[in-house]
């Protein structure tokens, strides 16, 4: 249903520094627990950071990136060889979708770039953790919880950016906000009201459903 929440949800990459009040944060995670789990463990902790903790480590992080410190995220990063030939067409468009939201493609990739070691300058950000020694089944409970996150905030009216970015160095994470060793740290999800910048004009295509759905009678 094309009005549904499902498409109203976009990645935003440049937030307004409007606070997302405690209050709030506390129902879009009690609204996202609804999610799907196995057996029902919901396997989830959610880490938020605000304020002096984000910008702790929001500076570490742009510190890294200026020392070129590589990423050691907690989950496999998917490399692009191993791309079906569909992602690898999907992952071209993306680009393009990126670039033609600016006047220059050089433009783009410096607003890009800015906009992920600021931690897209959002108020808070959400780190969703599950048990250390998940399956992939966690993972894939992790994955149903923080779309419910972003469509829950959503709803309220808060913006949202899910973003390697933000777990490129989990080690900062983990030490600054204090999460224990049998956490692992899936992802990091931005939260704010989005501002009118080019990059929030970014939009994203879907390969033709034809192409992604078999129905066999
Ligand atoms: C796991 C994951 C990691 C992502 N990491 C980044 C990132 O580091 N930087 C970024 O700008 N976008 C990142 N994105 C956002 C995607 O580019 C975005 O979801 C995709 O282009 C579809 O656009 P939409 O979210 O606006 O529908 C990430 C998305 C996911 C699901």
């Amino acid at each position: 249903m094309k009005n549904s929440i499902i498409y109203r949800r976009r990645s935003v990459r440049t937030f307004t520094n409007k606070e997302v009040t405690d209050k709030l944060i506390k129902e879009i995670i009690t609204d996202a627990k609804r999610a799907p789990s196995w057996q029902n463990a919901q396997p989830w902790h959610v880490y938020v950071a605000k304020e002096n903790k984000l910008d702790q480590i929001k500076e570490i992080s742009k510190q890294n990136e200026r020392d070129g410190k590589k990423g050691e995220p907690e989950l496999t990063v998917p490399h692009s060889s191993d791309r079906s030939e569909l992602s690898k067409a999907n992952i071209e468009e993306w680009e393009k979708s990126v670039h033609s939201a600016f006047i220059t493609s050089d433009g783009a990739d410096r607003a890009l770039k800015d906009a992920n070691h600021n931690f897209f300058f959002a108020p808070a950000v959400a780190w969703v953790t599950v048990e250390a020694n998940a399956s992939e089944f966690t993972i894939f409970d992790a994955g149903a919880f923080s779309e419910n996150l972003m469509l829950a905030a959503k709803e309220y009216g808060v913006d949202s950016m899910p973003a390697y970015q933000l777990i490129k160095y989990p080690d900062d994470i983990r030490k600054i906000l204090e999460i224990p060793q049998d956490q692992k740290i899936i992802i990091g999800i931005a939260l704010g009201y989005a501002d009118d910048s080019d990059l929030n004009r970014i939009l994203t295509k879907r390969a033709p459903t034809d192409e992604i759905l078999t129905i066999q009678k």
